[in-house]
């Protein structure tokens, strides 16, 4: 692996930004795509080599695709505006993504793509869904990330990819699961209605050392669930996070119906300012959901992927994270 040449796409976002860090710690030549507007305030490294492209057009990677041993596809969208502003970059633009990789990538011995839990959808609350359980994706995010693994199936008989499918992944850097935690940090426990709602979850550093699973020989292909092979529910999250940070916060629960209220506001508000909205309708029926859960089961075994991290151990973490660069 050391020496590997290896092309990080979405490298400006949150797991692509941690896997580069780790492929540097490795030891490989790492090469990463970013946008002429992409933030690089997590790819400080000199040694990093930048490449400008949008994947809605891949040309410009060509000559990089050539020379590449690995590839990381993570770039992806995970809030949008529209229909088309979640197919495109999730599912259209891997079509010649792929198809770049298949005619240029002379070296290439894998891919790993990241797909997402929501490309299967949502379960009963004591269930788990798993590799065998059909896929059912409820929002126009889960839509379009299956409709991209479909794209990185059709590639998978000429190329190995390997397609996983994380939860929530929490850690440094990560603005979601944190707008959580900084309400909490203000005393308030943010709950949704009455029903005890249950997640799986991934630590960060878990989520990358499972994609650097991708490179291990002869075993690159298939599509596994990443989790930390717990389940928990919020509770526990807010309890957990409670402990760590020497606080007790009140419950604030706040019926379904005004969330859809809220969703309904944000999205008219974000039309006149042409804004992605915070919460939206399909963030609403995302939250409304008892269980996203999954087993990672599977991956333990075929990958010997063993996760390090629990919520206890992954939160202390992403607090002390918060905490020193004074988001919290
Ligand atoms: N975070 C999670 O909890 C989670 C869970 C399950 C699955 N996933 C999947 O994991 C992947 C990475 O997620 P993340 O949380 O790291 O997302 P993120 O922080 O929003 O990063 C997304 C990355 O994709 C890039 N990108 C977006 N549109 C692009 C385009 N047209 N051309 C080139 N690059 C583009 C972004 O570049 P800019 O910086 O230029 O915008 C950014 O680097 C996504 O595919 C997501 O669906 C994430």
């Amino acid at each position: 692996m050391p020496d590997s040449r290896v092309l990080v796409t979405g490298a400006s976002g949150f797991i692509g930004s941690h896997l580069v860090d780790a492929l540097l710690e490795l030891g490989c030549e790492v090469h990463v795509q970013i946008r002429e507007t992409s933030n690089r305030r997590w790819l400080s490294s000199p040694e990093i080599q930048f490449h400008n492209a949008d994947l809605s057009d891949p040309g410009p990677l060509e000559n990089t695709i050539a020379s590449m041993d690995y590839i990381f596809h993570c770039a992806g969208v995970t809030k949008a505006k529209t229909r088309s502003g979640y197919f495109s970059v999730n599912a259209e633009y891997c079509e010649p993504f792929y198809q770049l990789c298949l005619d240029t990538g002379k070296n290439l011995k894998s891919i790993v793509h990241l797909s997402s839990l929501a490309a299967v959808g949502p379960c009963l609350p004591g269930e788990e869904v798993n590799e065998k359980t059909p896929c059912n994706p409820l929002t126009l995010y889960g839509k379009s990330k299956l409709a991209g693994e479909e794209v990185a199936r059709h590639f998978a008989s000429k190329i190995p990819i390997l397609i996983l499918r994380p939860p929530v992944v929490y850690g440094p850097r990560e603005e979601n699961f944190y707008s959580f935690i900084k309400l909490l940090n203000n005393g308030w426990a943010l709950q949704v209605g009455r029903t005890e709602r249950k997640l799986s979850l991934i630590y960060v550093s878990d989520m990358v050392n499972a994609m650097l699973k991708g490179m291990t020989p002869d075993l690159s292909g298939g599509c596994y669930f990443t989790t930390d092979g717990e389940e928990y529910s919020w509770g526990q999250v807010y309890q957990t996070a409670e402990k760590l940070l020497g606080i007790q916060s009140r419950t604030l629960r706040l019926p379904e119906s005004l969330f859809h209220l809220g969703a309904v506001l944000s999205e008219g508000f974000s039309w006149f300012a042409g804004t992605v909205p915070l919460l939206d309708k399909q963030r609403v029926k995302e939250i409304r959901q008892s269980a996203w859960t999954a087993s990672t089961k599977k991956f333990m075994e075929d990958y010997g992927y063993q996760p390090q991290y629990d919520l206890h151990s992954g939160l202390k973490q992403t607090l002390e994270w918060y905490k020193s660069n004074q988001w919290l």
